[in-house]
């Protein structure tokens, strides 16, 4: 048989991409199982090949396949019950999504041989047109009584018609224990979608008949929540609070995401809500014994609810299943492994296009700093390559959002899968001409510095305005003052607030404990399956910037404003607040035709840093 043999081939064919480094062994928290058990992923944006730089988070969505399977055997050999979950932003951000033509059709072939019994829809799958309609028409059917809207609607491509992406919520009783769910999958109060769907605000949702008809069903023993929210969040909030206004004393499970980080809350005492992470980094463990059943004696249920945190790599999937290589993975898991690979090859992710010198930080150094992505874009990648001719040799500022950026880049093979790692973007660049130098200093202050009062504005005016930064730069903890002056007061540590962490990068080659994420949530500071040394990381700046093409002369009086074209709507009110009278949408116009942030990146690299 073909399958028995490959291993023998191709060893590190057993389990995750062949170019996976092996994961690093490390201390463990075991699992505690209940009468009902989560797996829960959340905001994967198409690493479903796993982080093939990163040992700590290596397993790819063929193991999570075989760990979902073994698992399900396992707990319901206990006759207990497994349910899996995903909370959407399962697209944009890696090449496997972005790279094929059209965009995920191998993602949604691989995505869709997991086992999930609610899966719902994050913000990512309603910014295009393409992208919502391919759930539509591919993953709703795909994983049809599984995918739940209880807050979008869509204009169907055929018949124009406005109609909900897919059912608003569903009753089911688990195999094992009889446990009656009544499950809902929402979406936070989104508003930058494409118009061809529409998304309800949670609050009106909730005061819809049927909503208000699925909570009063007497005959359950919990309340899914499903949801692209975070868990902490007003959106959960006021579904927990209308839920409990109904039903005082019915378990209700929140699973959420949206922020990219691994967070807790704890509603009361029967009310919890889990976020699991980003990028395929964590899978989400959620136990709840003490639940009222069918089949048990009592009505009143006394919940305990336990949460892990598992960093996906297959040292953490052999120990809680007490399995290894040999007796771990499934048919379908290893099957999904190599369809990974196969589509890995026809994208020619695995493409060299240099090899980087150093590991560059988005946010594990200090901004400025000669290891920050930001000063190597500032000071390397703009000045160098951002030159329309038709603008000869006047000078320029070039303006970019650090949200742009969305991944570390690490010492080594820079591939055409890093390029989608770290700027899976489309955007080009605009630019207005002759604005005074100062202006565009006083334009970058107030982006940076005042962002509160720009906040305010965009309510107002904007609604749709996107942020500027990275979802984990927003999910940090506002009350963190930084101190321009003193950069060491940038630093935000581990012990200052709820659920701050950083993700694990540099691998550990001493074979102790490994730095990595370190949560402290609502339950405290035991979440993480792995035990990990902390990491600092820093603040960015909303947005960076780079002088480019000024001579000796020193610094000019006028410039070429460049900005990437998502922040004009920003940089458009921020030059208002600078008093300065300038058109964007009229008086700006394309600079560098069809070129993007993501071009000028790999021209660089390709041109810099050869490998050895
Ligand atoms: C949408 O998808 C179609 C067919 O796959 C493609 O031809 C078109 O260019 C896409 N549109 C956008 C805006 O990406
Ligand atoms: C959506 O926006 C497009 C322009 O981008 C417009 O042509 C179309 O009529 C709008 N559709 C609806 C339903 O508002
Ligand atoms: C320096 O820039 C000024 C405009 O800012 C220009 O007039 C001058 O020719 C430039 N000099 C050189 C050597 O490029
Ligand atoms: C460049 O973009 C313009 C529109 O801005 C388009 O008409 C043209 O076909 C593009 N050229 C290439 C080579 O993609």
């Amino acid at each position: 048989m073909l399958f028995s043999a490959l291993p023998f081939l191709f060893p590190s064919a057993l389990a995750a991409q062949p170019s996976a480094p092996s994961p690093i062994s490390a201390p463990l928290r075991d699992l505690e199982f209940g009468q009902l058990n989560f797996l829960h992923t959340t905001d994967t944006h198409g690493w479903l090949a796993g982080h093939l730089q990163e040992p700590s988070f290596s397993a790819d969505w063929g193991d999570y396949i075989s760990f979902s399977e073994r698992m399900r055997e396992k707990v319901e050999a206990q006759g207990q019950d497994l349910l899996v979950i995903d909370t959407g932003d399962r697209v944009e951000g890696n090449g496997l999504y972005d790279s094929s033509e059209p965009k995920g059709v191998y993602l949604s072939e691989i995505l869709r041989h997991q086992h999930i019994d609610v899966i719902t829809s994050g913000n990512h799958e309603l910014y295009k047109q393409n992208t919502s309609e391919s759930e539509l028409l591919r993953t709703v059917p795909n994983f049809r009584g599984k995918y739940l809207a209880s807050n979008i609607d869509i204009y169907h491509p055929e018949t124009g018609e406005l109609v909900p992406l897919a059912p608003r919520y569903k009753k089911f009783t688990t195999k094992q224990q009889g446990i009656r769910i009544v499950a809902f999958g929402f979406l936070f109060d989104f508003t930058g979608n494409y118009n061809n769907t529409v998304v309800q605000r949670v609050g009106d949702t909730i005061k819809e008949d049927w909503f208000q008809e699925a909570i009063r069903d007497t005959e359950v023993d919990l309340f899914l929540v499903a949801g692209h929210v975070p868990a902490h969040s007003s959106e959960y909030r006021a579904i927990y609070k209308e839920i409990r206004g109904i039903q005082w004393d019915t378990p209700i499970q929140f699973f959420g995401g949206h922020q990219h980080i691994r967070d807790y809350a704890k509603y009361d005492s029967k009310a919890v809500a889990l976020a699991s992470g980003r990028f395929m980094e964590t899978i989400g463990f959620m136990s709840i014994d003490g639940l009222s059943t069918t089949n048990g004696p009592s009505k009143t249920s006394h919940p305990t609810f336990n949460r892990r945190y598992l960093d996906n790599n297959l040292f953490s999937f052999y120990h809680h299943t007490g399995l290894d290589a040999e007796s771990f993975p499934t048919k379908k898991g290893r099957k999904v492994s190599q369809l990974i690979a196969e589509s890995r090859t026809a994208l020619q992710l695995d493409q060299v296009h240099g090899c980087a010198p150093k590991d560059l930080w988005m946010s594990r150094v200090p901004y400025p700093n000669p290891n920050s992505i930001y000063t190597w874009l500032e000071t390397k990648v703009l000045a160098e390559t951002l030159k329309d001719e038709s603008r000869g040799e006047r000078p320029s500022v070039a303006i970019l959002n650090s949200g742009a950026i969305r991944f570390d880049i690490f010492k080594g093979e820079f591939t055409q899968d890093t390029t989608w790692t770290i700027s899976p973007f489309t955007n080009g660049f605009r630019y207005v001409k002759d604005v005074p130098y100062e202006k565009v200093q006083l334009i970058m202050e107030i982006l940076n510095q005042q962002t509160k009062i720009l906040s305010t504005v965009q309510d107002e005016t904007e609604p749709s305005l996107l942020p500027l930064v990275s979802p984990e730069q927003l999910a940090r903890p506002e009350e963190i003052v930084v101190d321009d002056d003193e950069m060491s007061d940038q630093r935000i540590t581990f012990d200052m607030s709820g659920s701050s962490q950083m993700p694990l990068s540099a691998p550990n080659t001493a074979g102790k404990i490994l730095p990595g994420y370190t949560t402290k949530d609502d339950a405290g500071e035991d979440g993480d399956d792995t035990i990990h040394a902390p990491i600092s990381f820093y603040r960015v700046p909303n947005c960076i910037q780079a002088l480019i093409s000024a001579n000796s002369s020193g610094v000019p009086e006028k410039v070429d404003l460049i900005y990437i074209e998502f922040v004009q709507p920003y940089l458009a009110l921020a030059a208002k607040f600078a008093g300065l009278e300038l058109d964007f949408v009229k008086g700006s116009d394309v600079y560098m035709p069809n070129i993007t942030l993501t071009d000028l990146i790999l021209e660089w690299v390709r041109k810099h840093w050869q490998c050895e």
